[in-house]
């Protein structure tokens, strides 16, 4: 069975990434994935800066998100557009995860919790476009991290129209891109 991890890159209460992440989680399970959700708001870190990482480390949250994300066999990634690229929530939680730490588990490298690992791109905008300008962004940054990102992805437009009062899907054709790539991503990541 293949280990997946979901989360937004939105730290946000009524985010609409965390709705399209969490159909998505549910999407995996039901395809036989062991999944975990986990919400980035739970796991504050700071700004990454060279100099707290000198005086002090890696900071604990991001210690435990790298542990996790070195556990899963893939992601399901579902992220923000912030000025035509990936959130900065984003971007500075795959910074932290991407230095080199020698935590004597034989995972130094900072390309651990990326290297190998499956990833799905999905993106909730309440824009025309959804988050079709950043996707390139990330796929570009975990490829360099070693990440095998699936090609097909799924960028959300109109967002804040399609989620109903539980969560759920309304529009009938993006619940099922949303579940075909959930599936595709369990199926992928257990190769
Ligand atoms: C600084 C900033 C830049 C943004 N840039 C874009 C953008 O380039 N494209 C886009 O579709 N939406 C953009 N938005 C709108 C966000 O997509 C929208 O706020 C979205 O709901 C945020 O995701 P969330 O609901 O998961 O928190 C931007 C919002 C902010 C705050």
């Amino acid at each position: 069975m293949s280990k997946v991890l979901v989360f937004a890159g939105s730290a946000r209460r009524d985010s609409l990434n965390k709705k399209l992440a969490r159909v998505a989680a549910q999407n995996a399970r039901d395809a036989g994935g062991e999944v975990t959700y986990v919400d980035l708001d739970e796991y504050p870190i700071p700004l990454y800066h060279g100099d707290l990482e000198a005086k002090e480390g890696m900071p604990e949250n991001a210690v435990k998100l790298r542990d996790l994300f070195i556990a899963q066999d893939g992601f399901i990634i579902a992220s923000p557009e912030n000025n035509s690229s990936v959130s900065s929530l984003l971007k500075n939680t795959i910074d932290w995860l991407s230095r080199d730490i020698g935590d004597g588990k034989g995972n130094n490298s900072g390309y651990a919790p990326f290297t190998g690992k499956t990833v799905a791109m999905m993106g909730a905008s309440p824009g025309a476009f959804g988050t079709v300008r950043a996707m390139p962004h990330l796929r570009q940054i975990l490829s360099a991290l070693g990440a095998n990102v699936l090609g097909r992805q799924v960028p959300v437009g109109g967002a804040h129209k399609v989620f109903d009062a539980e969560g759920a899907i309304s529009d009938p054709k993006i619940a099922a891109a949303v579940k075909s790539l959930a599936e595709a991503l369990v199926k992928a990541a257990g190769r």
